[in-house]
């Protein structure tokens, strides 16, 4: 049997407890898509339980941003993969553009972040992607392999894994790549990767363009930014994975 397709929503630094209402909203797209689709939303670590429990008995997964590589210790300010499960995680986005630069995350560090996130059953959805000036260099499809042989360790299943292929200038710029440049970029990535592990596009995703970019060959869903926080926005993104 197929995977569902699967559309992701990342949050980023953004939601607060009345915010709760928009998941809300969005489950019950969720609902609606029923087994076709999975839906996944990724608040900020404070949200993270209080969302999963709000979700209960919905069919809408909730996932971390990131986790460190140690379940446990003296890493102030740090979230593990056991803390993710225990308020009700399913899922972790890893190796995130954002968190690559601000927090100078090497591909080994994301690594083992994978390891600690499958150690305790998450599944982890790993980010990848070209900077403008190595797309500007003809350097894209080098950076993703490289960048996947690096950060994605032995034992990816479909079960454990989910690949997200987010060009860092079509994140949050309004700008998205041609479908032939997905296209290409996704069909190096499934061949880099095992067979039935799925592949998100992400970056500059909105209602208008999803529909277009879910018929592009080897496209499994979206990661999501901007138009996953509310549901008036998430939806119809929902709706078009349908
Ligand atoms: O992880 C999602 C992401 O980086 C894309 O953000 O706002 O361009 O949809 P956005």
């Amino acid at each position: 049997m197929t995977a569902p397709k699967l559309v992701a929503g990342n949050w980023k630094m953004n939601g607060r407890m009345v915010h709760l209402e928009e998941a809300l909203g969005i489950a019950t797209a969720s609902a609606a898509a029923g087994d076709e689709v999975d839906v996944l939303l990724c608040p900020p670590a404070t949200l993270l339980a209080p969302m999963a429990s709000a979700l209960t008995g919905s069919n809408t997964f909730v996932g971390g941003q990131d986790c460190h590589a140690n379940q446990s210790g003296a890493h102030t300010g740090e979230v593990s993969a056991a803390m993710l499960v225990d308020a009700g995680a399913s899922h972790v986005i890893l190796g995130h553009s954002e968190r690559r630069r601000d927090h100078h995350e090497g591909s080994a560090d994301i690594a083992a972040k994978v390891q600690a996130a499958w150690s305790e059953g998450l599944v982890a959805i790993l980010c990848i992607g070209e900077t403008e000036a190595e797309r500007d260099a003809g350097s894209t499809l080098t950076v993703l392999a490289e960048q996947l042989s690096a950060s994605l360790p032995e034992g990816a299943t479909p079960e454990n894994t989910v690949i997200a292929y987010e060009p860092v200038w079509a994140i949050g710029t309004g700008r998205t790549p041609s479908v032939a440049q997905i296209t290409e970029a996704h069909a190096a990535i499934r061949a880099h990767v095992p067979a039935g592990i799925r592949l998100l596009y992400g970056g500059s995703v909105t209602p208008q363009n999803a529909a277009a970019i879910f018929a592009t060959d080897n496209v499994d869903g979206a990661l999501v930014g901007g138009a996953s926080l509310k549901a008036e926005d998430f939806t119809p993104i929902i709706d078009a994975l349908k």
